[in-house]
């Protein structure tokens, strides 16, 4: 797909209303140079330190992690309407069993700026460099949060990545309506 730089902030309620829809596609390498994509539906973008961040939760389970602990960055991929299959797949398939993204019809190419993918079919790429990692502390969080998304004690570690491109095809946004 044909895409071209843009500031972080454009397509921003876009982004989001797709993050908390079918998800958007967080790509990584592994150790092997394998790439791969897990949906993720939480996460932020803003600024930080003077700086474009992106905001991913990775609990410790997913396969992803052990990816980003060592590449040290990643993609944030934004999945047009028309790969809500794919996404259904990256979100419950592990890149350690399979290649998720031939199964699911994506192909990836490396990012200009990071050692992270890609993905060809996404309107929407941001390239991301670890700056900051942290874990979920479970005494300072609320009970109803700790009881809902952690019955499995599975606390995410948080990754801060400095979006160091964006790029966007020419009326991306469209792409992403239903
Ligand atoms: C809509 C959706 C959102 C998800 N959001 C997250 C998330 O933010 N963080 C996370 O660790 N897992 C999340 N998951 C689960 C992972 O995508 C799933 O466990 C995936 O199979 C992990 O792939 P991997 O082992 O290749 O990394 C989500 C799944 C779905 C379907």
């Amino acid at each position: 797909m044909d895409r071209k730089k843009i500031d972080y902030r454009k397509y921003y309620e876009a982004v989001m209303k797709t993050l908390t829809s079918r998800g958007l596609l967080l790509g990584s390498y592994d150790s092997a140079g394998k790439a791969n994509a897990m949906t993720i539906g939480w996460g932020s973008a803003g600024s930080i330190w003077g700086l474009p961040v992106w905001i991913v939760l990775v609990r410790p389970s997913r396969y992803t992690y052990r990816c980003i602990e060592h590449a040290g960055c990643f993609s944030v991929n934004v999945p047009p309407d028309s790969l809500g299959m794919a996404c259904a797949l990256c979100g419950s398939k592990s890149g350690r069993d399979m290649d998720k993204l031939a199964a699911a019809g994506l192909t990836a190419t490396r990012g200009s700026t990071v050692l992270a993918p890609a993905i060809e079919q996404c309107p929407i790429v941001y390239e991301c460099q670890v700056v900051h990692s942290n874990d979920v502390i479970p005494a300072r969080l609320a009970e109803e949060i700790v009881s809902g998304a952690y019955a499995s004690n599975d606390y995410h570690r948080i990754y801060f990545g400095k979006i160091l491109a964006a790029y966007a095809s020419d009326g991306a946004d469209k792409l992403l309506e239903a």
